[in-house]
């Protein structure tokens, strides 16, 4: 039995303004409870409506000094090449907030030595949050993932290596449809997360999407579906265009 959330919203403008909202509310209650927020910043062009709305009108609303930021995934180009997660994110959200260096915690994934670039952000991210519970896997408090039209999400493609990792947190995973190695927080890592939103929008996603809630089950062609985070709080903020192939939602 699969458990999740399932939010339909109108349009992509709703969709993030509920996903943001909802962030606010749990960074508010980390923060309140434990002086901090850990939050993994899921990658490609969704998030960026998000990222403003968290920059702009919910500026206020967190004490962004108590928040650690990380990647889920990265692709292997420096952090001012257009294609960068970290690019994406420092252009809407960081820098807007004047988040502090220290607090940026950037996935090397241009470096030659892609394994040891996976290994150290392993380090950092131990760290940062400290190695915490069960088999010592640190508990993200937040992350924030997208779905590719492959069902595809971070950079666990389908039929990659990465999709069976079950030791490491982050792994440098060759996609071979991309002729690249990325890094990518492993599906072990992502599970741990006290909180995981899945953010999808636009009609091209709607396929992989309803593969993925209401397919069978397939993770290493529909990857998305191997998240499945030991605390159940696994919400999907969609808009109803990617939510048109449902076919249990009421939309
Ligand atoms: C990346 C992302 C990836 C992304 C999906 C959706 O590095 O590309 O981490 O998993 O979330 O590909 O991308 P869009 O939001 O651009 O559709």
């Amino acid at each position: 039995m699969r458990k999740y959330t399932l939010n339909i919203y109108k349009d992509p403008d709703e969709a993030s303004r509920a996903a943001a909202e909802a962030l606010v509310k749990i960074a508010r209650e980390s923060l309140t409870a434990r002086g901090k927020f850990s939050l993994a910043l899921a990658g490609g062009n969704t998030p960026r409506r998000l990222y403003q709305l968290l920059a702009g009108p919910l500026r206020d609303e967190v004490v962004w000094s108590g928040v650690e930021f990380f990647w889920g995934d990265e692709r292997p180009v420096p952090p001012d090449d257009p294609e960068s997660n970290y690019r994406m994110a420092r252009e809407t959200l960081l820098d807007p907030l004047q988040i502090p260096e220290e607090h940026r915690h950037r996935m090397r994934a241009e470096a030659a030595d892609k394994d040891a670039a996976a290994q150290h952000y392993q380090d950092e991210i131990s760290r940062v949050l400290g190695a915490v519970g069960s088999g010592d896997t640190p508990a993200l408090d937040l992350v924030l993932l997208g779905l590719g039209p492959d069902a595809h999400t971070a950079s666990l493609f389908p039929a990659t290596p990465a999709l069976i990792e079950s030791r490491r947190w982050v792994v440098a995973n060759p996609v071979r449809k991309l002729d690249a190695v990325r890094l990518t927080m492993s599906p072990m890592l992502l599970n741990r997360a006290a909180h995981v939103f899945f953010i999808v929008e636009g009609a091209e996603k709607a396929p992989a999407l309803a593969e993925v809630l209401e397919g069978p089950i397939d993770t290493q062609r529909l990857p998305a579906q191997l998240i499945r985070p030991a605390s159940v709080n696994l919400v999907w903020f969609v808009d109803q265009a990617a939510a048109s192939k449902l076919k249990k939602a009421k939309k």
